[in-house]
C-alpha cells in the first residue's frame, strides 16, 4: 500500500521519476538490499542498489554501507529523482502499477476489487 500510494496525484513531494519507476516497472525491476545485515527491504533496482549489493556479495558489512542505504540516500531519490546516489523504495506489487491516479480514485477501486472478491467468495 505505501508503494500503491506514492504513484498517486497527491504524492507531490516524489519526484516525477520514483512514480514513472513505478508505473512503467515490472517487479522483476525491484531488488532485495540489506539482506545480509539482517534487516532485508525491497526497493528498486538501479546503480545504487547494484554497488550496494556488490559490496554485500563482497563482504562489506554496515561499515561499509551505511551512507549508501541511508535515510539521505533515499531522500535523494524521493525528492530530486537521483538515479545514481539515491534509492527508492517500493514492494513487489510495483508490477501492478500502471497508473498514477488521485487518492479518492484509488480508494474506489480498491473498494470495487475487495467488493468483487467478497462476492466471488460467497458464493
Ligand atoms: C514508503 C515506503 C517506505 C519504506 N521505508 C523503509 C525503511 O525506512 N526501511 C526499510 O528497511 N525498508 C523500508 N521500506 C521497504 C519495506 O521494508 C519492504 O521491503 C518493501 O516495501 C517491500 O515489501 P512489501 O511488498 O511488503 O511492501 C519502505 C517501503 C515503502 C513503500
Amino acid at each position: 500500500m505505501g508503494t500503491r500510494f506514492i504513484a498517486t496525484k497527491e504524492c507531490v513531494h516524489a519526484n516525477e521519476l520514483y512514480k514513472q519507476k513505478l508505473v512503467e516497472g515490472t517487479e522483476n525491476d525491484t531488488t532485495v538490499i540489506k539482506r545480509t545485515l539482517g534487516m532485508p527491504a525491497r526497493a528498486i533496482a538501479n546503480p545504487l542498489t547494484e554497488k550496494i549489493l556488490e559490496i554485500e556479495k563482497q563482504g562489506g558489512g554496515y561499515e561499509d554501507l551505511k551512507t549508501l542505504i541511508s535515510g539521505s540516500a533515499n531522500r535523494k531519490y524521493i525528492y530530486e529523482g537521483d538515479d545514481e546516489n539515491g534509492f527508492g523504495w517500493a514492494g513487489q506489487v510495483m508490477g501492478l502499477i500502471k497508473d498514477s491516479p488521485t487518492v479518492a480514485e484509488l480508494f474506489g477501486r480498491i473498494i470495487n476489487e475487495a467488493e468483487e472478491i467478497r462476492t466471488k467468495w460467497g458464493r
